[in-house]
């Protein structure tokens, strides 16, 4: 990555009938906002029509040279950036404010400042406006990315979420009937990438520089442990990896051809893990349709171990689009945009907000899914 900011429309027309998500109900069009740790993503999806615009801007460039996400830099980069990429995202909508019926903003987990910068914002446009708003759930966000693909998957499905904070298995029911299968006992798959390649002397993010110099590299040099990969768990435990690679790497590397088979061992040590439990528990549930989301699921090794596997046990694997791995406004837009349809048919629609909070710890398997209130 590196570029100071990016824009993508893929799919930008889907429409989501196939999903099982559609709405019958009026459209509704939902500005989405993402500042919870270094992208700022805006976003607009309407229920009938798809995604119609969005706007993104990495920090990563500005986050570099200290190896990781400042918070306090991250926070102000947010308030510079947010409301320049909304004006982006509407401009490619097609759409005026007015047009907006509804807003969603990550309302946790994440960096309390950053969290802090989107919540403001959104809460203040749809108070502004006279819509409704909505805080969303960081992870359901990447949990339901994979609706905006061109083919998306209906619910019940199994999910491996797989970014830098987290790594889960859930059962997804439906819209926020999330059960949680397998968790990680320490580190998450993203920092595990992140911190071997930290000792590999690669940048930050680490996840794609590593992967990318490993694409140089041969097996067989190296063999580092595959934690719990024959544990009858579904859980993950990724801490003793990065023990292993910097005994690996020593005093340091012979050449870079060394570094390029280490970073291929580490590669394989981590998907060979995720894609393991990952088809367990698919099998485990009964379940035919496995969704890959977070940043990890860019990964293309692990994507092409997933392939294998459906290819030869019979089970349909779901990725978001590539663009939409890592952090992004249009998952949140969606994520908002299910809820509130939820909420509007089940007889509770959302409200204006009066204010707002934010969560910068918040367990998925604690939401609560949409029901019909009593009376
Ligand atoms: O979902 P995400 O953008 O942010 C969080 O919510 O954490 O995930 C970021 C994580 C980082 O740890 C990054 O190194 C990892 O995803 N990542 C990758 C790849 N792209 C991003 N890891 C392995 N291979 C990739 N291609
Ligand atoms: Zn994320």
């Amino acid at each position: 990555m590196g570029q100071a900011s990016r824009q993508h429309a893929g799919n930008a027309r889907r429409r989501p009938e196939d999903t099982g998500t559609a709405c019958n109900t009026t459209p509704m069009r939902v500005l989405g906002i993402e500042t919870s740790c270094d992208e700022t993503g805006v976003a607009v999806y309407c229920t009938r029509d798809g995604l119609l615009g969005q706007a993104l801007h990495s920090q990563v460039a500005m986050h570099e040279r200290y190896g990781g996400v400042v918070p306090e830099l991250a926070s102000r980069d947010h308030i510079r950036r947010v409301l320049p990429l909304a004006r982006q995202a509407l401009g490619e909508s097609g759409l005026s404010l007015a047009q907006i019926d509804a807003v969603a903003w990550t309302q946790g987990p994440g960096l309390a400042g950053a969290l802090l910068v989107g919540s403001g914002v959104g809460a203040s446009l749809a108070w502004a406006l006279g819509r409704p708003g909505i805080g969303v759930h960081h992870l359901e966000g990447h949990l339901l990315s994979p609706l905006l693909a061109d083919e998306a998957p209906q619910m019940p499905f199994v999910a491996l979420l797989a970014s830098g904070g987290h790594t889960q298995l859930m059962a997804v029911e439906s819209i926020g009937r999330y059960r949680l299968l397998g968790d990680t006992l320490d580190d998450a798959a993203g920092e595990a990438f992140d911190k071997s390649a930290k000792l590999l002397g690669l940048g930050y993010p680490g996840g794609p520089a590593l992967s990318k110099l490993g694409e140089a590299g041969r097996p067989g040099r190296f063999r580092l442990p595959r934690p719990l990969l024959h544990d009858d768990s579904l859980n993950f435990s990724f801490s003793g990896l990065k023990t292993a690679v910097r005994t690996a790497v020593g005093g340091g590397l012979a050449d870079d051809a060394a570094r390029a088979d280490l970073a291929l061992e580490v590669e394989s040590a981590i998907t060979e893990v995720l894609a393991a439990k990952a088809v367990r528990a698919v099998r485990a549930s009964g379940c035919e349709r496995l969704v890959i989301a977070g940043g990890v699921s860019a990964n293309r090794q692990l994507r092409q171990r997933l392939a294998e596997a459906q290819r030869r046990q019979g089970f349909r694997c779901y990725f978001p689009p590539p663009a939409l791995c890592t952090d992004n406004g249009a998952m949140i837009a969606l994520a908002g945009a299910l809820r509130l349809q939820a909420m509007a048919e089940a007889g509770h629609p959302a409200g204006i907000p009066s204010g707002f909070s934010v969560r910068p710890r918040w367990p998925l398997e604690s939401l609560e899914p949409v029901t019909a209130q009593p009376g």
